[in-house]
């Protein structure tokens, strides 16, 4: 029996341990998921802007849960006839080859840190490595500005957008296994896929609810707005 279970427009999110899940759903034309790949493993903490010292943030000492160990993508690889993973440089070893890599430049040769300067998503299609440029470092960011982090390795929903044209057509069904915050469920959303999501993480899961509602019914702008003023008739 599946956790909890949430429909929303053409999205189906699941509060559910994927592994566990996964072989009782039906196909999906594209798996497109960033999952825990081993960070907290071998660097002791990672990602945008979280971590120690200077770049410390409100996310310092938050684990994700499956980061701990390193990451197998084997169940996946043969799920679907599409399929992007996120921070693959990370288990390039356990991957076929492949000629189309996508590459997120997060730093524009503007800025450097301790953290990387771009990440990788490997893909099991045939064609050419991809490159966007797409500044985010903690708040200074291309998108997304002055909108609160809700997850520490939150995506970009301009990325996922971009990642979800490279690979994958209007109207196909996309699987996100590990969705935290929903990204790429609301990059699915404006362009027209069908989103599964599955989150394992109970905090997680309601964020990513909360972020896919609004992006289905944008807030009403003339909600509150107050009552027009009665017109006088001047004779
Ligand atoms: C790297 S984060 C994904 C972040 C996402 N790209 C975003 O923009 O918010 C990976 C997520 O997978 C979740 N997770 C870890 N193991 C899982 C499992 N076995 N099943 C489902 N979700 C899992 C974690 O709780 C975490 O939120």
């Amino acid at each position: 029996m599946i956790e909890r279970e949430e429909i929303i427009g053409d999205c189906r999110l699941l509060l559910e341990n994927c592994l566990t899940i996964f072989p009782s759903l039906t196909t999906f034309d594209a798996v497109v998921s960033d999952p825990p790949y081993g960070i907290g493993f071998s660097h002791g903490a990672g990602g945008d802007g979280i971590g120690n010292g200077k770049y410390a943030s409100k996310f310092n000492g938050v684990t994700i849960r499956g980061d701990d160990a390193q990451f197998d993508p084997s169940p996946w690889l043969a799920a679907a006839r599409t399929v992007v993973l996120f921070g693959a440089n990370h288990f390039a070893d356990r991957l076929p080859s492949s000629p189309k890599w996508l590459v997120w430049d997060k730093r524009r040769g503007l800025t450097r840190n301790d953290f990387a300067d771009c990440e990788m998503a490997w893909t099991n299609q045939k064609g050419f490595a991809r490159l966007i440029n797409h500044y985010w470092n903690g708040m200074m960011r291309d998108s997304e500005r002055g909108v609160p982090r809700v997850h520490p390795t939150q995506k970009p929903i301009a990325v996922m957008e971009w990642v979800l044209q490279e690979t994958t057509k209007p109207g196909e069904s996309v699987l996100d296994p590990y969705m935290g915050s929903g990204s790429t469920g609301i990059a699915c959303l404006k362009l027209g896929r069908k989103f599964t999501g599955i989150e394992i993480d109970a905090g997680y899961f309601e964020i990513a609810c909360d972020r896919i509602r609004k992006a289905h019914a944008p807030p009403d702008m003339f909600a509150d707005r107050p009552p027009e003023p009665r017109q006088e008739t001047l004779l």
